[in-house]
């Protein structure tokens, strides 16, 4: 039940995240930790550079969703394999231009950018804003003109498309936050209005359906309807509307029965689809772009934990109580999300029966995992709970007063912290007497 070909086990019974032992680890760095196998990540990156280049040649991007995991560290690892990165956020920008990030490869998401936001991501030269709305239209157009520049963007449309994923990480139907809808004309709209702005140059298209999301069918869906409206723009307005970019959503193993389909599978197929709607519209294909975020960094993070209390409640259930928690791993509270676990000290013993993982926050739903089958576990164990390196220090908070936990990455031999943990001068840090 190992989720990732760098996951095995040692001769003394120990999970080895690639090279290192996870106990050894545990007892150098402390627990809760965040390991990040960076061999994993780069390899992920390569896989979507390579897949890209192969369907598309030089006309294709992959992002880094920084959402998913955004440090200094993985900002730098993800430039160094060649990827653009999608940001969100003042503070994401922020990041990714202190990791000396290509600016010029960025695209700037987010329903609700601030002035002093959209000013940081000029003033970093963030090569496309990708704009929500109306008002955020204007605050782009004027902030430009302000600099006496264009702003290359795109807008951020609701393709109409329903996938099959929870609902809090659903994007591409009418009812979202999330962009200008299509069927409407609300989108089309929009980019009228933006043609007869001075300082915005509307380069593409963007659209987002969700996330962890199994089926090819509703990515094909949003992109024949965005080549429908890329027709459009260019036959009825004169746009260039070059790109095509795809969003993110692209599923990952969490659980045994979970099979995602390849790279290769979804790119054949949206490539293929490219190509006949471009001949059935009579257009050149567009420049396509994808935002992968957990599909890079999710299965290579491990959290370690110690266990400090086993609680059998006979015919109810069995609480294995660990040193994090939600603060650390909000997933399963928020969206009941499965990640598998197992005890790191003996990683290769059979289960023996399933156990609810608790964390040490002061609430019931603080759960981090429910019917996981694992061998007899014991205070003192390490408990490795699997495919958490994307969404989880990214949404990490200080409930409780918790400090977070710290972030080492492996790569090869090399270990190195990238993240260091809280301490409780740093959690009052902000408060003031
Ligand atoms: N692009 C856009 C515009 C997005 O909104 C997202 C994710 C991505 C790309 C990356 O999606 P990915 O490839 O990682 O699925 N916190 C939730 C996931 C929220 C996703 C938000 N947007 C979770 O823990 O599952």
């Amino acid at each position: 039940m190992l989720y990732s070909d760098s996951l095995s086990v040692s001769p003394e019974n120990h999970l080895m995240i690639g090279r290192h032992d996870a106990v050894a680890l545990a007892r150098e760095f402390g627990t809760p930790l965040y390991v990040l196998d960076e061999d994993l990540m780069r390899r992920n990156c390569r896989e979507y550079r390579e897949t890209l280049r192969r369907f598309c040649g030089d006309r294709a991007l992959a992002l880094f969703a920084s959402k998913a995991l955004c440090t200094l560290h993985t900002a730098r690892v993800a430039a160094e394999e060649g990827l653009g990165a999608d940001a969100v956020s003042g503070g994401e920008i922020y990041t990714l231009r202190k990791a000396g990030f290509p600016m010029d490869k960025v695209y700037f998401h987010g329903n609700n950018k601030s002035p002093e936001e959209i000013d940081l991501a000029m003033d970093s030269g963030v090569g496309y804003f990708v704009v929500d709305n109306r008002d955020e239209l204007e605050r782009v157009n004027a902030a430009a003109a302000r600099r006496g520049m264009v702003q290359k963007i795109l807008f951020r449309v609701k393709p109409g498309v329903d996938c099959h994923t929870h609902d809090y990480i659903k994007t591409g139907q009418i009812d979202s936050k999330f962009g200008v809808a299509l069927e409407t004309g609300e989108a089309f709209a929009l980019h009228q209005y933006a043609a007869s702005l001075p300082a915005v140059r509307v380069e593409g298209v963007h659209c987002h359906i969700g996330s962890q999301i199994f089926e090819i069918e509703p990515f094909l869906e949003a992109l024949r309807r965005m080549m429908a409206l890329i027709a459009r723009l260019r036959k009825e307005l004169a746009m260039p509307a070059k790109i095509l970019n795809l969003g993110g959503g692209f599923g990952i193993r969490y659980e045994a029965e979970d099979d995602p389909p390849a790279l290769a599978d979804y790119m054949q197929a949206i490539t293929d689809t490219l190509r006949q709607e471009a001949k059935r519209l009579d257009i050149e294909t567009p420049f396509l772009v994808f935002e992968p975020g957990r599909a890079i960094v999710g299965a290579a993070g491990v959290t370690l934990y110690t266990v400090g209390s086993v609680k059998v409640i006979p015919g109810v259930r069995t609480y294995v109580a660990v040193d994090g928690g939600m603060g650390d791993n909000p997933r399963y509270a928020l969206y009941q999300a499965r990640h598998p676990a197992l005890v790191a000290n003996r990683a290769g013993d059979a289960p023996t029966g399933p156990v609810t993982i608790a964390g040490k926050c002061c609430e019931s739903g603080d759960l981090i995992a429910e019917n996981v089958p694992l061998p007899e576990v014991h205070a003192g164990d390490i408990l490795a709970v699997l495919v958490t390196g994307a969404y989880n220090y990214s949404m990490a908070s200080n409930y409780n007063r918790l400090p977070r936990p710290a972030m080492v990455a492996l790569r090869g031999d090399d270990k190195k912290i990238i993240v260091r943990r809280e301490t409780y001068e740093d959690v009052i840090g902000h408060d003031v007497l």
